[in-house]
């Protein structure tokens, strides 16, 4: 008998002193610094460039939707162009995230940061003080005029001073950074130069992947890590809402379970210009609302050219009790 209590008491001490191992590595850990390049970034005042970039931001990057406060989508949505000063906050398992301000304030937006910091945050989700950043803004393989567009236009607009509160990480958040379950991004191939604004499948594709993230919430994923776990486009990922959980449908061309299989390309255009139905959705639907149309039936080739995977959906929006 005493011996298993000798060996209980062994067993008890080896966890206890694993949970303090851990606990030590994770708040030492999960800050550190990564190494990542600085592209380099053309900043221009041409009206083309700004236009581009203003579209981009509004539209399909839809970086407004995170970048301002909620209670600025309406006005938004009315063509305003709200100031992207930061307001909003996502709170997920790993943490409460909290878009900065990406006005030129010094202060308190990006007029401390350089072009090349912004465009690193981009392109490999470093952030200035070269922190690894969730996944949420999977830009690295945007074209380098629609990267330089952006800039550009953030650059033209007045700074706006609203002090953003840093991201709060709770120990999963930490954990999951001090482990390396996030890196920055690598560029795929060379990021393209510039690519034709036209209703194709390849326009289609990089839009859904590289600048609208379709790709990113329409597929099975990890939400601690951001892994991706299945094909792409096949939905299935949940969202916890504050009235109700949200599913993704399935966007790929299967005849069964695929959502767009009774859609025609018509319905399409006309269902994403229409915005949000379910009220708490995350699909930011009123920047994608604000799409071109050859953007949006460039997206269904796209989508309708993908091999088809079997992934019922039944339901996309259950509400809680
Ligand atoms: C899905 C939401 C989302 C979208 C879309 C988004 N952002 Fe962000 N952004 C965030 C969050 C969250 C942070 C804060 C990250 C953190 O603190 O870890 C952030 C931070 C940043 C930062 C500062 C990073 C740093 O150095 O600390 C820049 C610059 C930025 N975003 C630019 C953009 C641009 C440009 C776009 C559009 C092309 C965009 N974002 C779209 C959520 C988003
Ligand atoms: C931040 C996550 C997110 C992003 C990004 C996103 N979606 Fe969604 N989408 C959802 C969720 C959640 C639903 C289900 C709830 C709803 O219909 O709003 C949905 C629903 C849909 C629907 C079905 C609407 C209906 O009437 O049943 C379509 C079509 C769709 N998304 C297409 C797209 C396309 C195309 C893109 C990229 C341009 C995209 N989504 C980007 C989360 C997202």
């Amino acid at each position: 008998m005493k011996k298993i209590f000798k060996v209980l008491g062994y067993l008890v001490l080896g966890v206890l002193f694993i949970c303090v191992a851990l606990f030590t590595y994770v708040s030492f850990a999960w800050n550190k610094s990564y190494d990542a390049p600085f592209p380099s970034v053309s900043v221009s005042t041409d009206s083309t460039v700004l236009a581009r970039g203003q579209y981009l931001i509004y539209g399909p990057a839809h970086c407004a939707t995170c970048h301002i406060a909620p209670e600025d989508y309406d006005a938004m949505s009315a063509g305003e162009l709200v100031p992207l000063a930061g307001g909003n906050e996502i709170v997920i398992p790993p943490g409460i995230f909290r878009p900065r301000n990406l006005t030129p304030d010094v202060e308190t937006g990006i007029g401390s940061l350089t072009n090349e910091e912004v465009a690193r945050v981009m392109r490999f989700g470093v952030g200035h003080d070269g922190r690894v950043l969730f996944p949420f803004m999977p830009f690295e393989n945007m074209t380098e005029e629609d990267l330089n567009a952006i800039i550009s236009f953030l650059r033209s607009r007045p700074p706006v001073s609203k002090k953003i509160e840093a991201s709060d990480y709770t120990f999963l958040g930490k954990a999951v950074l001090a482990f390396g379950m996030i890196k920055p991004t690598e560029p795929g191939a060379t990021p393209k130069k510039a690519l034709k604004q036209e209703a194709t499948a390849v326009y289609g594709e990089y839009l859904a992947n590289s600048v609208a993230n379709c790709a990113g919430c329409h597929s099975p994923r990890d939400l601690k890590s951001g892994e991706f776990l299945g094909p792409k486009f096949s939905g299935g990922l949940v969202f916890e809402e504050k009235d109700a959980f949200f599913t993704t449908p399935n966007l790929t061309p299967d005849p069964e379970t695929g959502l767009l299989a009774t859609w025609n390309e018509d319905s399409f255009v006309t269902r994403l210009k229409s915005g949000l139905v379910h009220e708490g959705t995350p699909m930011p639907w009123s920047s994608f609302a604000m799409m071109d149309e050859v953007d949006i039936r460039a997206i269904y080739r796209y989508l309708n050219s993908l091999p088809p995977t079997k992934n019922l959906i039944e339901k996309t929006v259950v509400m809680k009790e």
